[in-house]
């Protein structure tokens, strides 16, 4: 697929079917993740876990739901791709490292016909839990910076894009 194709093709999915992705794929998502930009190429300052544990899915999924539990704000995605991270060398920069790592693992995804979605409300329900930290294998110091959702659509859902841009972009020379 060509990368335009790719990145059209990338949309939020917010309901997922039980179908688990293909591992071959997973590892192409990751190693997609690892190629993004890094600010300062502080590599050592992110980390990459991929769960697919069907109870430490539930947890996270619980944590995030804000007291309510029918919410299910990671929609039953059957893999979380949390991106941790321990405070860069500039404020924040761990938050745009992790739009990097996650956008780049979203069109790999699309381009291997797996549905995605980046999910705050995820990366909040792990932050709040030092348990969830813990299972999660973070190392000192490290926090969760965001987190991607992947697997297949339960049902389809209206894709936002259009063949005309969505941002107000101007030009200047
Ligand atoms: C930083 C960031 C955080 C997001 N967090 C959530 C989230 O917690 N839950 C959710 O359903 N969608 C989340 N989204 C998805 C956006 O709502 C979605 O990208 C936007 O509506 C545009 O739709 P599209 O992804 O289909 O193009 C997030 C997107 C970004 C970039």
């Amino acid at each position: 697929m060509n990368t335009m194709d790719a990145i059209k093709l990338r949309h939020s999915t917010r309901a997922f079917s039980d179908r688990q992705i293909p591992e071959e794929a997973l590892q192409e998502i990751l190693f997609a993740g690892g190629q993004a930009a890094i600010g300062c190429a502080d590599f050592a300052s992110l980390k990459l876990v991929a769960v697919q544990n069907p109870e430490l899915l539930a947890e996270i999924d619980l944590s995030s739901a804000n007291g309510n539990p029918d919410s299910h704000p990671v929609y039953h995605a059957p893999t979380l791709v949390v991106v941790a991270a321990k405070k860069g060398f500039l404020e924040n920069i761990e938050l745009s490292n992790a739009g990097c790592i996650i956008q780049n693992m979203m069109v790999m995804a699309a381009d291997q016909g797996i549905d995605s979605v980046y999910l705050w409300m995820a990366m909040m329900g792990i932050n709040r839990s030092e348990e969830l930290q813990k299972k999660l294998g973070f190392p000192e110091g490290f926090a969760c910076v965001g987190t991607c959702a992947l697997g297949y659509a339960a049902k389809e859902f209206p894709k936002l894009k259009a063949a005309e841009q969505r941002l107000e972009v101007s030009v200047i020379r």
